[in-house]
């Protein structure tokens, strides 16, 4: 087996590999049983006043037959009594003593409320704490969770109060829910976090019952926004980490958070600069039993972690030199002509129906209107039958910054401006 063991700001685990915050990490039972199934740690549910929840709590979005491919909810922090909770962390920690084990907490904006929750922590020996600052329903209003998160002030004001009295390592969880997130993640930095977790939900209404008006998930007819999460918010949760673990300043570790079910999910945070990966959607829906092909699919961390990070660049640092033209393999075409209809209608007009004498039509490209947009070959459903190919030119790399100072030249393709209706109109 690979040796995945990995310290996290200090937090010692197996493997990267952890829970997050949410209905998995409830009690100690469903945590005991995670962490003898494989995985590394687990960031238990949100621990803070004990709330009452209401009933219809989760909507889902299904692509196709593709169920839950986004997931919305409306529940609060735990239910459970504080005191229960950090009894069974306790516990768990006291018969998993490699595990990482977090407690997330979430306290009224009170400087001794603060204190006194984080002492009580510290006495289960957890290994950390983990700042809840994204809900983004029910507790905002209140003054906690994303009412805190999304104010750079607040943020740094209430890591210093609970930097103040931890010992153990203290990680802010960032919500999504702003418009620049470095703004928050370098606020938590200067109030002394150890680390940062990203992303919590995204404000979102998941749908609306067209019979009775009703959005979902309806609580007796109406409902509220939640937060929403799975599949379908991993780019935003990678641009954010990319964001975060690319800005100069913030330089601590990065647990990334957001649609992750596979071990390419995690590769992909991994490449991006995160350190531990969270899960909580994916395991809502197969169980814990996926952190298999989590740890199946690694040898090593290291070899990845952050690889990808130097390929983030502005759109004004790409080359404005490089060429791509779409290819169609013809023997893979089942002339449902997609492609035609999508770059006809939708982007360049630059793929044309030849007739055939028997037969229908053949789809061709046609090369001088091509922009290599790429819309071709994310709509064929055939694999690998439109590919994008590199068109070599002799024209030296150019950024649009260089070219705006008066530096660099463009390639005759690279100055084509789209004048000229080119599709035929079979
Ligand atoms: C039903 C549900 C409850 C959640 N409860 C919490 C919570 O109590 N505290 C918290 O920090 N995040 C909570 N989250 C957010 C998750 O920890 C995670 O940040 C988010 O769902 C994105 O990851 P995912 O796509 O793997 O689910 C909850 C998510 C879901 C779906």
């Amino acid at each position: 087996m690979a040796d995945l063991r990995t310290n996290f700001a200090g937090i010692d685990s197996p493997n990267p590999f952890w829970l997050a915050s949410g209905p998995p990490t409830n009690t100690y039972g469903q945590v005991a049983k995670a962490f003898d199934q494989g995985w590394g740690g687990a960031v238990w549910k949100t621990i803070g006043e004990p709330i009452i929840n209401v009933f219809s709590r989760y909507g889902a979005v299904d692509l196709g037959q593709n169920r839950m491919m986004g997931f919305n909810n409306i529940e609060l922090i735990s239910d459970r009594p504080i005191a229960d909770n950090l009894k069974e962390i306790a516990e768990v920690k006291r018969n998993y003593p490699k595990h990482a084990v977090i407690a997330s907490l979430m306290v009224e904006s009170k400087r001794e409320a603060w204190h006194e929750m984080v002492k009580q922590t510290e006495d289960t020996g957890a290994d950390g704490i983990e700042l809840n600052f994204g809900c983004p329903h029910g507790m905002s209003e209140r003054g906690m969770g994303s009412a805190v998160g999304q104010v750079p002030d607040y943020t740094c004001q209430i890591v210093e109060w609970v930097k103040e009295v931890a010992t153990i390592p203290v990680i802010v969880k960032l919500t999504p829910n702003v418009t620049d997130i470095t703004y928050i993640a370098r606020a938590a930095v200067k109030g002394g976090a150890d680390a940062l977790s990203l992303i919590n939900t995204i404000n979102s209404i998941v749908g609306v019952d067209l019979t009775t008006f009703e959005p979902q998930p309806s609580v007796a007819g109406k409902s509220s926004h939640g937060g929403y999460c799975g599949p379908a918010v991993k780019p935003i949760a990678l641009h954010l980490v990319s964001a975060v673990a690319g800005d100069p300043v913030v330089k601590i570790p990065i647990s990334g958070i957001g649609g992750i079910a596979s071990w390419r999910d995690a590769a992909e945070f991994i490449a991006l600069g995160a350190g531990t990966l969270q899960v909580c959607t994916a395991v809502m829906h197969y169980g814990f039993r996926i952190v298999e092909d989590l740890i199946g699919g690694h040898r090593t961390i290291a070899d990845i972690r952050g690889r990808a990070l130097p390929k983030v660049t502005k759109w004004e640092e790409l080359d404005l030199n490089y060429h791509l033209l779409a290819h169609i393999d013809q023997d893979k075409c089942i002339k449902c002509e997609l492609c035609w209809t999508a770059c006809e209608d939708g982007a360049h007009q630059a793929i044309r129906r030849v007739p055939r004498n028997n037969g229908g039509p053949v789809v061709e490209i046609i090369e001088e209107a091509c922009v290599g947009c790429n819309l071709c070959a994310a709509v064929c459903p055939v694999q690998d039958c439109i590919t994008m190919r590199q068109v070599p030119n002799d024209y030296a790399p150019v950024t649009w910054k260089e070219y705006a100072a008066g530096k660099g030249k463009l390639a005759p393709r690279s100055e084509q401006f789209h004048t000229a209706t080119w599709g035929t109109r079979a």
